[in-house]
């Protein structure tokens, strides 16, 4: 299995790393046989799984759950937990119990933290405790309101020399890697070209080390909304809705079960069975 220092060893190779996200054993299977880089358990399960309007509802709890599913699911996979609002909203000590749980119930390799006023304390404490930190930079989504949607960050020169400041910061304090999410592209290129850990692009363009998406846009299973930058590689609603449409029909018209699908008995014990269910009645 890899460790957090072999993705800093990486970095400067021609190979990009492949980052998707899980939440469940059977993705993560699949996953992990198609040989990506690493998987993440993020806390974006709270809008594409557990219908919450935004994720700062997902609870330490929850990702401790789906954590410790794709984990069963991919034992030899390198998995990122994401560390959810509601288990880092009070500081670096509910952070540390936070991502010990990720680690030491769940399995994960790693955690990752989105920036926010306190990020650089956080990683501080989590270093400390030898807890690889993935960070997390650009469109932080749990700071976003649901009005007011994804939106690309650092379009103007300010707000993009503060992106490309907090990525160095949480370098400088010992971070693996990190998230450039929603950025544009020439700022992901210069950060990328800045840092000497990978940068793992979610719509921050082609010149990162890597990049992830949501495994739910890219098979298109999650259409509530769509940003610019997933590209889906199959529409599997359509066909599941197809599917379970073909089932609905089927067995409202008794064409399924068919014998093929069901089980008998041995003709005496059927015989035995039928007579003394007559006499209970
Ligand atoms: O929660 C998540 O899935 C993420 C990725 C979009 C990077 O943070």
């Amino acid at each position: 299995m890899a460790k957090a220092y072999d993705f800093i060893k990486a970095k400067g190779s021609n190979k990009r790393l492949v980052v998707l996200t899980a939440y469940d054993a059977p993705t993560a299977e699949v996953l992990e046989k198609a040989g990506v880089d690493m998987i993440l358990v993020g806390d974006s399960v709270g809008m594409v799984l557990l219908g919450y309007p935004s994720t700062v509802y997902v609870t330490m709890d929850e990702m401790i759950h789906h954590a410790k599913a794709v984990r069963r699911g991919a034992p030899h996979s390198f998995i990122v937990g994401d560390m959810p609002f509601k288990g880092i909203e009070r500081g670096p000590r509910q952070a540390l119990i936070s991502a010990k749980r990720f680690i030491r119930e769940a399995g994960c390799n790693a955690v990752k933290i989105e920036w926010r006023e306190d990020a650089l304390s956080i990683t501080d404490l989590l270093i400390e405790n030898k807890i690889p930190v993935m960070g997390h930079v650009g469109l932080t989504p749990q700071k976003v309101r649901v009005k007011e949607g994804f939106k690309v960050q650092g379009q103007d020169a300010a707000k993009a020399i503060e992106i490309f400041r907090a990525a160095k910061a949480f370098e400088e304090r010992g971070a693996f890697s990190m998230i450039l999410e929603c950025v544009p592209a020439p700022v992901a290129r210069v950060i990328t070209a800045s840092l000497k850990i990978p940068t793992i692009g979610i719509g921050a363009g082609a010149d990162c080390d890597g990049q992830v998406l949501v495994f739910h846009d890219l098979v298109g299973i999650f259409k509530k909304f769509t940003p610019r930058f997933v590209k889906r590689y199959a529409h599997l609603d359509a066909a599941i809705t197809k599917a379970v449409a073909r089932y609905t029909a089927d067995v409202r018209s008794g064409k399924f079960p068919a014998k093929k699908h069901s089980f008998g008995m041995k003709q005496a014990e059927w015989i035995q069975f039928k007579t003394r269910s007559r006499h209970e009645g």
